[in-house]
């Protein structure tokens, strides 16, 4: 069944990217309705690569400033939660928990670094997409950026591990007087065939 136009609406034709944002503070049980969302989405044998830092404390917030680029500081700072979505390169090592039916999975990439990085990044990013959306339908708003110093932000939040940033997200409920006009989108003929 098809959502509604309402609910199409919220998730994608009127979904904007904002960067200013509504003193509304984001609860810890939202984040966690997040996550209870995003996880179902799909990904290779159910690999599920992302993990997630959801930034939101000042002091946290400030452990991440000195990586942003100068252009997405203040949009960050401001926002009530920033999400790190990022990677594990050892994701493989709980397929055999994830992927029960073909104990076997873990091989296809232990020890493989290009289908390590190929299946990671492909499917943490996915899962980022994921987090987007299923943010919208939550009713927040999103501001993905990649406008950041990755090795910075892995320093900071995930030294010691073998988890990698890939994008941030600031998610809150946006300021939308704030927002410009937006951008034009593709036409369906000029970017999709059916054959
Ligand atoms: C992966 C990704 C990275 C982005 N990086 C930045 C960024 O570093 N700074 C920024 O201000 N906007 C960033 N954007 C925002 C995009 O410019 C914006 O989502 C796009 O223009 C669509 O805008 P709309 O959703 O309002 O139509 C990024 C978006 C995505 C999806």
């Amino acid at each position: 069944m098809a959502l509604n136009d309402d609910a199409l609406a919220q998730i994608f034709t009127k979904a904007r990217t904002h960067t200013a944002w509504q003193d509304k503070a984001v609860s810890d049980e939202t984040l966690k309705q997040l996550f209870e969302l995003l996880k179902w989405g799909p990904t290779s044998a159910n690999c599920s690569p992302a993990r997630f830092v959801f930034v939101k404390s000042p002091a946290a917030k400030e452990r991440l400033k000195p990586a942003l680029d100068q252009g997405n500081v203040n949009k960050t700072m401001a926002a009530p939660v920033t999400a790190i979505v990022a990677w594990d390169y050892a994701f493989y090592e709980h397929m055999p928990r994830l992927f029960p039916h073909d104990q076997s999975a873990r091989s296809w990439f232990a020890g493989k670094p290009e289908a390590i990085q190929t299946g990671g990044f492909r499917n943490g990013t996915l899962q980022g997409a994921y987090l987007i959306i299923a943010a919208r339908a939550l009713g927040l708003d999103c501001g993905p950026m990649s406008g950041f110093n990755n090795a910075l932000v892995d320093a900071e939040f995930f030294a010691g591990t073998e988890v990698r940033s890939n994008f941030l997200v600031n998610l809150g409920y946006g300021d939308a007087s704030k927002l410009h006009p937006r951008g034009p989108r593709f036409d369906f003929d000029e970017v999709c065939k059916i054959a």
